[in-house]
């Protein structure tokens, strides 16, 4: 039987509970056995404007973001408008009628009523519930039974009392009830797997998870949309594993108090965007000349200053490779999906551990508010790499704490641990950590520090493997960086599925160093390059040129929502 899938796109008022209802529902699709890819984008106003949920519930792959839904849940007139041309031309408008006023560019698409207000408030004595309706009645349409749904709600509004949660019980079972009489033509033959040892996460709960695995013991944070969720998780975690996660006055003392923890021994990482990298640049070159292993997640939204706080954008690569005073080391890296962002936390906090400097790793709002259902991390997997100690016969007199070595790495003392000589400063400085410039001194040192990177990038070229689609005798290939994955990945499938060309595709993780002998090895057969990037500049492409002297074809998107796979098909096929 072909893939089902089935999209679902919810729209409403700020304040009136979209989100809750999407939550709940990817809950109870996924514990139904079907994948689930759900995406969510609000305003930055905590209450009204326009808040919307999508629902991706799919038996195949759900790995992306999609501009048009089969089934458009319009909760009030604003909704509607904003997204009636995104209802697929063999879709569906379910609406509440007391709100939504139809005209004509609906077209020939299919309309249904379903009445959430008067239901919620005949069943309930109030609107509060009505999106306790629409999720009831989106149960029905996926096939999920009520009581999930049910149980669901008890642990969702638990908190909120009683009451709350028997008002929503009612609320939910009358749109279900509704929907099984009213929209059955809805559902779709899905082939489930139920019992799957699988968890529902979104991307920043799979950083905080992956910051946990990789043994993480203290984050220091202010918070910031949308990155906060991290900070929050951990806050509440992190005491469980003997860490802690505390909040400071702003992120230029967030990351100095990073840089401390680190010095003492702890294995640091702390959650920001944008604003919050550009306040932590100076304290970050102090992290790169003490040698100080840290991460920091930048949880990218769109700029510039305050911008688009709620709303994706990848404008912050440039930032983290070139943002600097000085010349100051750092890795850069970029998880591709929710699943990737677990796995990409825990080796950002190896490397730093491993080559004792600050790792940034660029995830994105639509990462951070995106859920999918993930196999269960296995953590015998898990590699945590230990940052180099002194050798025990280490000597007072000569330790040398910044040893100007083969990998630029030296061996890093602990205050209160080793007995010996542990000097930290942002002055140019000789291995003991005397500070001195002397210009053999700042080149030897220099040359050190940039030393590490070389290293790591030697490493990164050993570990390559081919892990993309890179089928050989391509003319066209794409690269891209972060969230793109899943929907440049659907895009090829398509591409190949409608033609019969194969498209390339290489995704690196990480950005900075570069893989140049991978990256070449790619670019040898083709004759066209395509970088899609959801960024107004081109931030990769102009990295890529820099370094190789290509002149890739570019595709930008700085909309504040992810690229579609749609949108990357027409795009790649025009090219080919
Ligand atoms: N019964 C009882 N309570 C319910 C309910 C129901 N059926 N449905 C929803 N609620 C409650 C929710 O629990 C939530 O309560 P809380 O505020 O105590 O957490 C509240 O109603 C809002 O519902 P929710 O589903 O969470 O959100 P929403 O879809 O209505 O949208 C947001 C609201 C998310 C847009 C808004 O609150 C927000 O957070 N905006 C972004 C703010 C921001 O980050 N700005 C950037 C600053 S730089």
């Amino acid at each position: 039987m072909a893939t089902q899938d089935l999209v679902v796109r919810i729209g409403g008022e700020g304040g009136e509970g979209v989100i809750s209802c999407g939550e709940i529902l990817s809950k109870a699709v996924a514990r139904g056995g079907l994948n689930i890819h759900a995406f969510r984008t609000f305003p930055a106003e905590i209450r009204g404007g326009l808040a919307m949920f999508q629902l991706r519930g799919s038996d195949g792959p759900a790995r992306s973001y999609s501009q048009s839904a089969d089934v458009l849940l319009a909760i009030n007139h604003v909704a509607y408008d904003s997204y009636v041309n995104n209802i697929k031309d063999d879709g569906v408008l379910l609406y509440d009628p007391a709100f939504v006023n139809i005209d004509d560019r609906l077209g020939g698409r299919q309309r249904l009523e379903l009445p959430l207000d008067a239901i919620s408030n005949e069943v309930t004595g109030s609107s509060r519930a009505k999106n306790m309706v629409a999720m009831g009645a989106l149960l029905s349409v996926y096939g999920v039974p009520l009581d999930y749904g049910k149980e669901l709600i008890s642990e969702y509004f638990g908190k909120k009392g009683d009451e709350v949660v028997k008002m929503n019980h009612g609320a939910v079972e009358a749109g279900f009830n509704f929907a099984e009489e009213h929209l059955a033509q809805l559902q779709k033959p899905f082939e489930r797997q139920p019992g799957r040892d699988h968890i529902l996460v979104n991307g920043n709960e799979a950083v905080a998870l992956g910051a946990i695995a990789a043994g993480v013991n203290f984050v220091p944070g202010y918070p910031i949309t949308p990155a906060t969720p991290i900070f929050e998780f951990l806050c509440r975690e992190m005491p469980k594993f003997g860490g802690k996660a505390v909040q400071f006055e702003d992120e230029i003392a967030t990351l100095a108090a990073g840089i401390g923890a680190s010095y003492a021994g702890k294995r640091v990482l702390t959650p920001t965007s944008g604003p919050g990298l550009s306040l932590m640049s100076e304290t970050l070159n102090l992290a790169a000349m003490t040698e100080c292993p840290l991460v920091i997640v930048n949880v990218m939204r769109g700029g510039p200053s305050t911008g688009l706080p709620t709303k994706t954008e990848q404008s912050d690569l440039k930032f983290a490779i070139y943002g600097t005073s000085g010349e100051s080391p750092r890795c850069i890296m970029a998880p591709l999906d929710i699943y990737d962002c677990f796995w990409q936390t825990v080796r950002a906090v190896r490397i730093a551990e491993k080559y004792q400097m600050p790792v940034i790793l660029l995830t994105d709002q639509a990462l951070a508010y995106t859920s999918q259902n993930i196999p269960m991390p296995d953590l015998a997997d898990v590699d945590l790499g230990e940052r180099e100690a002194p050798a025990a016969d280490a000597d007072k007199e000569t330790f040398l704490r910044y040893a100007i070595t083969e990998s630029g790495t030296s061996p890093m003392p602990i205050p209160g641990i080793h007995d010996l000589p542990y000097m930290g400063t942002g002055l140019e400085h000789t291995e003991k950590g005397a500070p001195n410039y002397t210009p053999e001194v700042h080149e030897a040192m220099t040359e050190k520090r940039f030393r590490k990177l070389k290293t790591l990038g030697a490493r990164i070229v050993q570990q390559a493997k081919v892990e993309e689609d890179e089928p050989e005798g391509c003319e066209v290939g794409v690269i891209g960086w972060g969230s793109t994955y899943g929907a440049i990945t659907e895009a090829i499938e398509m591409i190949e599925r409608d033609t019969g060309i194969k498209v390339a595709h290489l995704h690196p993780r990480i950005l900075s160093p570069l893989n140049e002998w991978r990256i070449r090895q790619f670019l040898g057969p083709l004759k066209k390059l395509i970088v899609p990037e959801e960024n107004y500049t081109g931030q990769y492409a102009h990295f890529l040129k820099g370094k190789f002297g290509i002149k890739p074809i570019e595709i930008h998107k700085a909309h504040g929502v992810p690229f579609t796979a749609d949108e990357l098909y027409a795009a790649i096929k025009e090219e080919l």
